[in-house]
């Protein structure tokens, strides 16, 4: 070989460390890749650990916790035997009814508006509904409360009233409706009336229910009142309305009956 072709030692040196160098920078290019390329993926779960999440996400929040039933401000709002409302609890939105009343009447203005479309529809139809009692204070419930006790008794009056805290009136969304001469008010008698059965057969495209159905006592807690309305928007009115005899607290897997 001659001088001309052999490489110099010093030479080979320089270039074995560029070869080395080109390798390590090679391999930790890969290192980096292979790590980026993992990450954003979820972690690989253990089944045991799959399921316990699955299972979770599938927890449905109990009817007895659901914040539309429990929250003052929700149309929804269930009151009954079960479900008190603190003493000094007033609705913020009241407003007086515009209809055909028994003295000024208060309703939440969602109800109060529901309401006058209501009794105007009826009217159309040659139906005069009257507004008796609406929204009731703490105070005018214990009055109410003590005025059915002293004429029927306290057993007879729980069937028919409730205590103060406990009714419905309270939300500013029940209404106790009475045909225009008043003859059956707040009798079971206002059932056989056009104006009962006008709301039997419409109220829900209207927004209310009938609260206290016949046959029902052990689950609303009272007797059955025919005259007595329920506020929930029409949407969920034709809902329950559709359920054939429902109870609110059927519908909704709601506690009711006697008090605690
Ligand atoms: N009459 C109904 C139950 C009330 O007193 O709220
Ligand atoms: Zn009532």
């Amino acid at each position: 070989m001659s001088n001309k072709n052999r490489m110099k030692p010093g030479l080979m040196v320089v270039l074995l460390a560029i070869v080395a160098s080109l390798v390590s920078v090679g391999m930790y290019l890969f290192r980096e890749y292979t790590e980026d390329d993992y990450a954003g993926r979820p972690p690989v779960l253990a089944s045991s650990e799959e399921e316990t999440i699955q299972e979770v996400e599938e927890v449905e929040v109990s009817a007895e916790d659901d914040p539309r039933f429990k929250d003052t401000e929700s149309i929804l709002v269930i009151v009954n035997k079960k479900h008190p409302l603190a003493a000094d609890y007033e609705p913020s939105d009241l407003v007086q009814v515009s209809v055909a009343s028994n003295g000024v009447q208060m309703m939440r203005k969602e109800a109060a508006d529901a309401l006058a479309e209501m009794f105007n529809a009826a009217s159309q139809e040659g139906i005069t509904l009257v507004a008796g009692s609406c929204y009731r204070s703490y105070a005018t419930q214990v009055d109410t409360y003590n005025y059915w006790a002293s004429l029927y008794g306290q057993a007879e009056a729980e069937r028919v009233s409730a205590r103060a805290g406990y009714s419905e009136h309270q939300t500013g969304l029940a209404i106790d409706i009475s045909d225009s001469s008043g003859a059956t008010y707040l009798s079971q008698a206002f059932s056989n009336t056009a104006e009962g059965q006008w709301l039997y057969a419409h109220a829900h495209e209207y927004g209310f229910v009938l609260r206290y159905i016949e046959g029902k006592e052990d689950i609303t807690g009272y007797m059955y009142e025919p005259w007595h309305f329920r506020y929930l928007g029409k949407e969920m009115a034709k809902e329950v309305h559709g359920q054939n005899g429902l109870t609110l607290e059927e519908y909704f897997g709601i506690d009711g009956g006697e008090y605690e």
